[in-house]
């Protein structure tokens, strides 16, 4: 039986065919370490590197230099290294009740800081205006999922960031769900900092991310990691200057050619015309679910306000039944449960319960949707 992928917010599948040939290349023709060394093939890693910074620098917006693009092993260690390396003991965070555990683990790990939530409503949504009334004089960072894993609802960062500015507070976002899916102008947002993962929509290899953030935030950003960068050898301390700063032992270089041959593709292709593309099949996706009885979607009802993750809650069935039987019976591959986002769930009132997520990506088709919204049918 074919197989109709559609969990893309876990990871997305397939990648541009340019994403493998680009690792294997590195791995087969180039080899070579990154900063260590000056032949021509380190010479063409350096490159390589500079250019996935400079395309994620161009994609977001990102008005600081390419330096202050940091790369990372990955979203939730990006947003590590800014909550971890940021905050200190007596420091209070807002935060919004829709985050994932990559902010929520972390957070609760640091026991002398305090955190607020926004409360967000039933579709997921919260409310810029009730950010005020949680900040305190101690409230050092606000900081927020753009687009749930759960329910697809984007937050209206963009009033968020102008009560953030207001009060003076750094203001980052966790990119996760919206990076190669909604515009995300990190200078139109008034960003501090902005993590993202290289394997969702941004189509790139798991194990890469990137934590972009301001000169004036890095300035305050403990570097959580310490070793060897190639840089300021005759020193045992950390460089001062970015990115060696926070970029210790030996790259995930496979990765990063990966990512940069990505971000080609993505950049390209370009985020409206691949929001265009996803919005058209969300769009078709709630139009046929309108028909179906006994499952509710969750999540906003306007398109504008939402990526292309749907949740369901079959309404008289086990969701993690109905997720089994879409494998097994129909071949179609989504993701069941709380998807490490149990607050969100709360909001969205599907605690301990879960959904069904189908998630969208670049590649998926009308008749993707079509066979889903058959599957969905048979089954409730
Ligand atoms: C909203 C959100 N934040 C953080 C993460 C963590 O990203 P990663 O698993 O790529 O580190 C995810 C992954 O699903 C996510 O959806």
């Amino acid at each position: 039986m074919d197989t109709i992928y559609l969990d893309n917010a876990a990871t997305s599948f397939p990648k541009p065919e340019t994403v493998a040939r680009a690792m294997a290349r590195y791995i087969d023709e180039v080899g070579a370490p990154l900063n260590r060394s000056v032949y021509e093939s380190a010479r063409e890693a350096e490159l390589t590197t500079l250019s996935l910074r400079e395309q994620l620098k161009s994609f977001f917006h990102f008005p600081e230099k390419a330096t202050h693009v940091i790369l990372t092993p990955g979203n939730t260690y990006g947003l590590n290294f800014l909550i971890k390396g940021y905050l200190r003991p007596g420091d209070h965070v807002i935060v919004s009740s829709m985050e994932h555990n990559a902010v929520m683990r972390p957070l609760l790990q640091l026991s002398d800081v305090a955190f607020d939530r926004i409360p967000a409503d039933r579709q997921g949504c919260i409310d810029p205006d009730d950010i005020p009334a949680l900040i305190r004089p101690n409230t050092k960072l606000i900081l927020m999922a753009h687009g749930s894993n759960v329910s697809g609802t984007v937050q209206d960062a963009q009033t968020a960031g102008e009560i953030a500015s207001r009060y003076g507070i750094p203001f980052a976002l966790d990119g996760a769900q919206t990076a190669g899916h909604y515009p995300l102008d990190f200078e139109q947002l008034g960003l501090s900092a902005l993590s993202v993962p290289g394997h969702k929509g941004l189509l790139g290899p798991s194990g890469i991310g990137a934590l972009l953030v301001t000169d004036e935030l890095a300035k305050k950003l403990s570097p959580l990691i310490a070793g060897g960068t190639g840089s300021v050898s005759d020193s045992e301390y950390l460089p001062e200057y970015l990115p060696d700063r926070f970029e210790s032992g030996t790259m995930n270089l496979p990765g990063i050619y990966g990512w940069e041959a990505a971000m080609v593709y993505v950049s390209q292709r370009g985020v409206d015309a691949l929001r265009a593309h996803e919005g058209a099949l969300t769009k078709r996706f709630m139009d046929g679910l309108r028909d179906i009885p006994n499952v509710r979607l969750c999540g906003p009802e306007r398109l504008e306000n939402r990526v292309g993750v749907l949740s369901l809650d079959f309404l008289r069935q086990d969701n993690a039944a109905v997720a089994y039987a879409l494998e097994q019976r129909f071949g179609i591959l989504t993701r069941c449960g709380l998807h490490c986002a149990p607050s969100a769930h709360r909001s969205l009132g599907t605690f301990p319960k879960g959904t069904v997520r189908f998630s969208l990506g670049f590649a998926n088709t009308e008749q993707d949707v079509d066979a889903a919204l058959a599957a969905i049918t048979a089954l409730a």
